[in-house]
C-alpha cells in the first residue's frame, strides 16, 4: 500500500476515534483509547517494547548492534537529518529496492514504522536491562 494512502486511513481512523470522543458515554471510550496511545495510532507500550527489541536485534545486524553502521549505513539522528521521518518510515516499509534493505511491510504496519522512524531522528530508545 503507497504511504499516502497508509496515512489516510491512518487519519480517518483517528478521525473515527475522535468521534467516538463526542458526548458524555464517549468521553470514557476516549480515555480508554488515550491511555493505550491508540488515539494517536501509536503502537501501546507493550508493542513500543517489542519494536525496540526487533530494531537492536533485526535491523541492529545489518546497521550495527548501536545502529553506528554496518553493512546498512548508521541510523543515529546525525546521520538521518537529511531524510525527513515520511522518507525513513517509508525505507522501513518499502525497503531500497537493488539494495540489501529489505521491507518490512506485514511485518510492521504503518503506524509502527512512523513510531520506529521517530524515534531514529530523535535517538533510538535503549531495551531495559534485563535481571
Ligand atoms: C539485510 C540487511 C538489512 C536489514 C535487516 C535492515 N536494513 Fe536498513 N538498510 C540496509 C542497507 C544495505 C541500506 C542502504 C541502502 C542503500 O544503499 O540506499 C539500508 C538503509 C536503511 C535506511 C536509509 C538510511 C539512509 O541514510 O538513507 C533506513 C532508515 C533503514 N535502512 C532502516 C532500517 C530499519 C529500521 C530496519 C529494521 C526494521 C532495517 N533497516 C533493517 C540493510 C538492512
Amino acid at each position: 500500500m503507497p504511504i499516502s494512502r497508509a496515512w489516510s486511513s491512518g487519519f480517518s481512523r483517528v478521525r473515527s476515534e475522535l468521534r467516538l470522543c463526542r458526548g458524555v458515554r464517549g468521553l470514557l471510550l476516549c480515555a480508554v483509547a488515550g491511555a493505550t496511545g491508540a488515539m494517536a495510532g501509536m503502537p501501546d507500550t507493550t508493542r513500543q517494547a517489542a519494536l525496540v527489541h526487533m530494531v537492536r536485534e533485526d535491523c541492529g545486524s545489518c546497521h550495527g548492534l548501536t545502529l553506528r553502521g554496518g553493512l546498512g549505513p548508521s541510523l543515529l539522528p546525525v546521520s538521518l537529518q537529511r531524510l525527513t521521518a515520511e522518507d525513513v518510515a517509508a525505507v522501513i516499509l518499502h525497503g531500497r529496492p537493488g539494495t540489501p534493505m529489505p521491507p518490512f511491510l506485514g511485518i510492521l504496519d504503518a503506524d509502527e514504522a512512523h513510531w520506529i522512524a521517530h524515534q531514529l531522528r530523535q535517538g533510538f530508545p535503549q531495551e531495559p536491562a534485563r535481571p
